[in-house]
């Protein structure tokens, strides 16, 4: 398989920013700026209360809907949670998962992450799993066990089935709203292992069908080097996506790129 089966994915993690109507407004400027474009998949992942807001201002257009989180039951006594079939209703494609904020601040372990990729798959939303080292763990030269953990970790019981809809951001958590950004090669030396971990856990076929996104202080200014790279599919963008300008120049930059 060419590198060129996988078009790049620009997804922009919206935190938590924006109420419904905020949200609203800036789906409309981005679908103005890259609603018709067809060369990068493009998603917003906004809040859960502007996930309808935002799902009306993107029908239509190649702007794609995902949330932030999930819960990995269907249904029951969950207060507080939101299921995948609950987000499907409301026309979501993908949803993040296990991102570092998560796991830092709820809990979250690769066990519950594993849980919420299989419930996602399993109600055809795409999960967008995040991984990725703490600058402690880089510091002791350990980044490519804790990739290889939370890599296997969060996909015990994925099969190669789920190779065109699984979606793996690698997101250096000392990279994350820090203005820090990883070099093109350091981020290239671990994308190119998870996609050897992919391999070894799905096979080689279904590994290079797999997008690999890069996270982390991503803006226009960095990102043609970033997206140059050979196993680098796109980009998990939080504060450069909640501007529809500097978010579409990442949009025009993956295009540019041209897989
Ligand atoms: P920043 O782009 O603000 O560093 O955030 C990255 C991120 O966490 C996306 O999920």
């Amino acid at each position: 398989m060419t590198q060129s089966a996988r078009k790049y994915l620009i997804a922009g993690n919206w935190k938590m920013n924006l109420n419904a109507a905020e949200g609203a407004a800036l789906a409309k400027d981005v679908v103005s700026l890259v609603g018709s474009q067809t060369d990068v998949a493009v998603c917003v992942c906004p809040t859960f209360t502007a996930l309808e807001s935002v799902s009306q201002e993107v029908n239509n257009s190649n702007v794609q809907l995902g949330a932030q989180n999930m819960h990995f039951e269907s249904a029951g006594a969950y207060t507080g949670e939101i299921s995948a079939e609950m987000l499907r209703h409301l026309f979501c494609n993908f949803v993040i998962l296990g991102h570092s904020e998560r796991r830092e601040y709820f809990g979250e372990t690769d066990a519950i992450v594993n849980k919420k990729t299989l419930a996602a798959l399993a109600a055809n939303l795409r999960p967008i799993v995040c991984i990725g080292e703490t600058l402690e763990e880089r510091e002791a030269g350990k980044v490519n066990e804790v990739i290889k953990t939370q890599l296997e970790g969060a996909l015990v019981g994925v099969t190669a089935e789920s190779a065109d809809t699984l979606v793996i951001a690698y997101e250096p958590v000392w990279a994350i709203g820090t203005g820090k950004t990883a070099t093109p090669e350091m981020a290239e030396e671990v994308h190119a292992e998870i996609r050897c971990l992919l391999a070894g856990l799905i096979g080689e076929d279904a590994a290079q069908k797999v997008r690999i996104l890069y996270g982390g202080s991503m803006k226009p200014e960095n990102a043609d080097d970033l997206l140059a790279q050979k196993n680098i599919d796109g980009g998990l963008i939080g504060g450069a996506a909640l501007k529809a300008n500097s978010f579409a120049a990442l949009v025009e930059s993956a295009a540019k790129a041209g897989k």
